[in-house]
């Protein structure tokens, strides 16, 4: 029998669902190194598992910097992120050195709508407080004040980048009765005529919206787009939600805009870092409900990520066709 020899040498920075190991394991083209865990890969360890490595399968909560391509050597020719937000690579300089990028667009637009949608709702509602009074005593009887949100018929929604899952979160909330949909971004969207929405500059969609969304990427032009400027223009009693990435929120003026009454709650899948400390004082308001950056986390979703990072892992370690490349 004939051996095929394992020329290339790949890094996964993590555990990753089966869906994907199963397609790196039956390669003939790779040696797979990971770092089997659900925790982090240390940054040592990281810098020492891409010595001379052709292909990095990674999460967007690792770095991809100067340091870590110079790591890696000149061997690299792929890097394959498990995401669809690419934030964390440093992408003048990957192109720089000629490397090519997979990423995962489309897969995870309807688990992200959903739990995004989910958490407007939560917040809106205030569904974590509702459960916490039913299991601390604090519901004694039907009271007519207990307990009131906000809800979603008759009003305007924001979307502060209609994207894939912008647009999948907007069509997901227009059957709840909402009366205008407005979205803001770099260019008006031919998708959102289907839902009436109004192309508004973002001062307008501030100011207008009883419900914000944020599900733009983050750039240096998002970094801290949110801020108290923003926040001092919206609604008093307007719902602000972000399931895009943390650092597009200015997160010391958002608790004083939720601490001091300027806004009515917040919901965020979101943070920066990443844990959140469970000190941190957005944690302390019953205004603010946040999540541990679950968008995409449904079992299949998750697979499927795993499947597509692995595929454009070998396209781009074999030179061959990356199936979600991305162009930068
Ligand atoms: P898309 O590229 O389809 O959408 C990104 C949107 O951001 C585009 O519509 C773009 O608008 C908009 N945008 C860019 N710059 C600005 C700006 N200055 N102001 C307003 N909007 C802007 O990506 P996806 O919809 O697939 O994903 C969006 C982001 O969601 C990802 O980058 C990621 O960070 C995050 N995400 C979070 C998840 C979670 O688990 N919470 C899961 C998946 C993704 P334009 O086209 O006009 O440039
Ligand atoms: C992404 O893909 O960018 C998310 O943040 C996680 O699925």
């Amino acid at each position: 029998m004939q051996t095929v020899a394992k020329l290339m040498k790949v890094f996964v920075t993590r555990r990753i669902p089966q869906e994907g190991m199963k397609i790196l394991s039956a390669s003939t083209v790779c040696e797979v190194s990971q770092w089997d865990s659900d925790e982090p890969v240390p940054r040592e360890e990281f810098l020492k598992g891409v010595q001379g490595a052709h292909g990095i399968l990674c999460m967007l909560s690792e770095k991809i910097d100067v340091e870590l391509l110079d790591a890696a050597g000149p061997n690299l020719k792929v890097i394959s992120t498990m995401s669809v937000g690419f934030d964390h690579l440093v992408l003048h300089e990957i192109k720089k050195r000629g490397i090519r990028v997979g990423y995962t667009p489309g897969v995870l637009t309807d688990a992200t709508a959903e739990l995004t949608v989910a958490l407007l709702l939560a917040t809106a509602r205030r569904l974590p407080e509702a459960v916490e009074e039913v299991k601390n005593g604090g519901w004694t009887c039907w009271k007519p004040l207990m307990l009131c949100g906000y809800g979603l018929s008759g009003s305007t929604v924001g979307v502060i980048g209609l994207g894939r899952i912008g647009m999948a979160i907007a069509r997901r909330l227009m059957p709840f009765g909402v009366k205008r949909l407005l979205y803001s971004g770099r260019t008006a969207k031919a998708d959102a005529a289907e839902l009436n929405g109004e192309f508004v500059p973002l001062d307008t969609l501030v100011a207008e919206s009883d419900f914000i969304v944020v599900s733009c990427s983050l750039t240096p032009e998002t970094q801290g787009m949110c801020d108290k400027a923003f926040f001092s223009k919206m609604k008093k009693t307007a719902v602000f939600v972000n399931s895009s990435r943390g650092a597009v929120v200015n997160q010391e003026d958002l608790y004083q805009a939720l601490s001091s009454g300027q806004i009515a709650a917040a919901g965020l899948d979101v943070t920066t870092p990443e844990p959140l400390p469970t000190d941190h004082p957005l944690l302390t308001l019953k205004n603010c409900v946040v999540l541990p950056h679950i968008g995409s986390a449904t079992y299949s979703t998750r697979g499927v990520m795993a499947a597509l990072s692995a595929q454009n892992l070998l396209g781009g370690i074999q030179g061959t066709e990356i199936p979600t490349e991305l162009t930068f």
